[in-house]
């Protein structure tokens, strides 16, 4: 209340113009009550600052700035520690060019591989996304720019996306969707969250009362302003009483809004609010507005490079044949136009313009001792246009080379905001191009690798049978290219692991049946069952697993030890080594098992993970902390997360298929009481400690008026589904108020109990 005072006093007008934007991406300016307009700029893998005229679709132009990795490629790191290096360097470009809101990290789950925005998501997995999107908001907002964290919530698609109705049940939200978010909001504090385009269960993410106040602010604590997705506001009155502060851009519905405050259909209290998140937000992004910020453009190249590294996931290397020996001998036949043109973001609103371009093919000329070993043929072109003078050029270098490396993916036309692809497959002439270069490779006896820019996982079948290696370059910035070149001659051992499985067709991928939907409304049918945790539940062939990812070096896996730290915690520890000849860096990965489950739960879980870096023989002791959170799951019928208590395997290894390291523990559980209600079953009550002590005395006398044991198996198994309530139309010797009894006495026993158990954590 006190921090309220500083603020200016403002009018109603004047705070409904507040929380109306000022243009494309400013915040709106009162000069007359002192009251700055800040920047709020696309992001979140560099900046797009356009100079004027805004545009949602990254269609304008905008002022160059380090094109960093997306995030398809930085949630490949899997180092939350890279991610916050690279917030950070993204806000000092902020800061040098007076920013102060970075719109990003996204941290939606990739639920298709057809989603058209997957390049901007991290991950399908929403512990992964949630640890790599919170270093980023650490990293941005250490220097005291704001981010926006976005697409609050489920904007798993782009297909209809300003109307479509993201259907998906309550667990499926809890334990899908919104944890990243969760998880975010309350450890990373972020400035601002963005309310996504989309509605969920039929209420607009920008007018979604539950989403926007009761779950954000009352639940997780969020203190800071919301603001729109640009344009997602169709109701400005009630997009404010739901809790959207700021709208972005302007819509000019500012009388709107004067005028439902002065006929009492919108509280002022909620305009109040929004106006004063905004003057906070000023207030929490002044440091980045300090003029005179700079950075080196050659620095941040270097670290763009050094992050890229890290990103490209190996994903097949048979017999060693990476990495190439940078002084060997032999024709090496580059092919593929994206070796010189290279594919290294997403098209739309996170489009940054870059400082400067690395190709491979310049870098790996540069990276050879004889750059008279590299011949070079485009092979297709990037309008996808057959062109099989292209193709006969690239099979000639080939068959004259030792090597081919085949720079293959998706063009740019096939990747962007505002819409989802419509299958996974390479393009019709990449895919020729492959067939001939892969014949003559067989025939001359050169060895194939194929490195690949994508945004999204492409088909791999069969193709991936017939050549050597692949290198899964995702989309890796501006200096991706020459992040390639050293990952191919061994200068950087790869180290990114898959944030998503690779299927081995569109077709088995979980939201097939479901995806994207039509009419306004998608159906989030799968459930739970997103990515791996539908793949491995039903020991489903993929091509590439969860996690995976090769490595120049071996790594072993020994020593596990867990120690139980109370309240189903426990420190996971075990080691790794390095057992094989160059240094590299191994991400050991921990999954959950609940091994007999109540409810159906996927067969595992990714709760915890470490990228650690280790020479030749090196070993590191890693420690993975589990907490409560990590055996929960989201109950339905008592709308919180419950931890029951039970035995559970924790599977430590190198992806969800390659589990290295395994042990029981049991869990005590959380000791949550449901209440007992008339309409809680005989086995219900049963099961409950409390509950059993009561009706167990009531039953057998109920049992024997009708004539049965109260030890039957039958009779106890088909009694356990009757709600008690029930029972009075079944036993005439009890009645409606000896139940109304048992429910009082479970209440009184409960409470009597909760209250001796309170005294005597107390006296501890
Ligand atoms: C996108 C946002 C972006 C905004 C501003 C929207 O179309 O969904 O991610 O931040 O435009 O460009």
């Amino acid at each position: 209340m006190t921090e309220q005072s500083h603020h200016p006093a403002l009018s109603t007008e004047q705070q409904a113009a507040l929380t109306s934007g000022g243009d494309f991406w400013h915040t709106r300016a009162l000069p007359e009550a002192g009251v700055e307009g800040i920047m709020l700029t696309d992001g979140p893998h560099g900046l797009r600052k356009q100079p004027e005229n805004g545009d949602a679709l990254g269609i304008g132009t905008s002022e160059p700035s380090t094109c960093y990795p997306p995030a398809c490629a930085l949630g490949s790191s899997w180092d939350p520690a890279l991610a916050e290096r690279v917030g950070r360097a993204i806000a000092l470009e902020a800061v040098a060019k007076n920013v102060s809101v970075v719109l990003g990290p996204g941290v939606n789950i990739k639920r298709s591989p057809l989603g058209g925005r997957n390049f901007e998501y991290l991950s399908e997995d929403p512990l992964l996304t949630a640890r790599i999107g919170a270093a980023l908001v650490h990293g941005v907002q250490s220097r005291g720019v704001g981010t926006s964290l976005k697409h609050f919530a489920v904007n798993s698609q782009e297909t209809d996306r300003l109307r479509v109705s993201a259907e998906v049940d309550e667990r499926t939200l809890r334990e899908i969707y919104l944890p990243a978010f969760e998880h975010i909001v309350t450890t990373a504090r972020p400035t601002t969250v963005m309310a996504a385009y989309n509605a969920v269960n039929g209420v607009p993410a920008a007018r979604n009362h539950w989403l926007l106040t009761e779950l954000l602010r009352g639940e997780w604590g969020f203190d800071g302003l919301v603001v729109s997705d640009w344009g997602a506001v169709a109701d400005r009155v009630a997009s404010l009483a739901a809790g959207l502060d700021l709208e972005m851009p302007p819509s000019r519905r500012e009388a709107q809004v004067v005028a439902a405050v002065e006929d009492g259909s919108l509280d002022p209290a909620a305009l109040d609010a929004a106006a004063r998140r905004v003057l906070e937000l000023l207030e929490r992004t002044a440091a980045a507005r300090v003029p005179g910020g700079s950075y080196d453009e050659d620095e941040h190249h270097a670290l763009a490079r050094a992050v890229a590294a890290q990103c490209a996931v190996l994903l097949k290397n048979d017999g060693g044949l990476l990495p190439l020996a940078p002084d060997g001998t032999g024709t090496i036949a580059v092919v593929g136009e994206f070796a010189r043109s290279p594919r290294f973001q997403g098209g739309g609103s996170s489009h940054v313009v870059p400082t400067r371009l690395d190709t491979a093919l310049d870098a790996i000329r540069a990276t050879v001792t004889d750059p008279e070993r590299i011949r070079f043929a485009p092979g297709f072109t990037l309008d996808g246009t057959a062109d099989p003078a292209l193709v006969a050029e690239a099979v000639e270098a080939v068959r004259a080379a030792r090597h081919a490396v085949l720079f293959l993916g998706l063009p740019e036309t096939h990747e962007s905001e505002g819409f989802d692809r419509t299958d996974i497959d390479l393009p019709a002439d990449q895919l020729a191009l492959l067939d001939a270069v892969t014949a003559a490779a067989r025939a001359s006896g050169a060895d194939v690798t194929v490195v690949l820019s994508n945004g999204a996982p492409v088909r791999l079948t069969p193709w991936q049978d017939r050549v050597g290696a692949v290198l899964e370059g995702w989309l890796l910035g501006q200096a991706g290219g020459s992040a390639l070149a050293r990952l191919l001659f061994g200068l950087d051992n790869p180290s990114g692991r898959l944030a998503e499985t690779i299927p081995l067709r569109l077709e088995d991928n979980p939201s097939h049946l479901h995806f994207p939907g039509a009419d306004g409304k998608v159906h989030y049918g799968e459930g739970v069952y997103v990515g791996y945790r539908y793949y491995d539940t039903l020991g489903l062939p993929v091509a590439h697993p969860f996690g995976h990812g090769l490595s120049y070096t071996t790594f072993g896996y020994d020593g596990l030890e867990v120690t139980p730290t109370g309240d189903n915690r426990f420190d996971v520890s075990f080691t790794v080594t390095n057992t094989g000849t160059r240094a590299g860096a191994e991400v050991a990965q921990l999954y959950v098992h609940e091994c007999a489950p109540r409810l159906r739960r996927p067969e595992h879980e990714l709760k915890g993970f470490a990228k650690v870096h280790l020479e030749p023989g090196e070993s590191a002791r890693l420690t993975i902390t589990l907490d409560g959170r990590s055996f929960a799951h989201w109950s339905v019928r008592d709308h919180r997360w419950r931890v029951e208590g039970g035995e559970f395997e924790l599977r430590i290894g190198a992806s969800s298929r390659d589990l290295r390291l395994r042990t029981t523990v049991g869990c005590p559980g959380d000791g949550y009481v449901p209440g007992l209600t008339a309409e809680s079953t005989l086995g219900e009550w049963l099961a409950d400690p409390v509950g059993a002590q009561i009706i167990g005395a009531a039953m057998r006398p109920m049992a024997e008026s009708i004539g049965i044991s109260a030890d039957d198996p039958i009779a106890t198994t088909m009694g356990g589904s009757l709600p008690v309530g029930r029972i009075p139309a079944f036993v005439d010797s009890v009645t409606p108020e000896d139940i109304e009894r048992l429910v009082a006495a479970h209440r009184e026993l409960t409470a009597a109990r909760a209250a001796e158990a309170r005294a005597g954590a107390g006296r501890v």
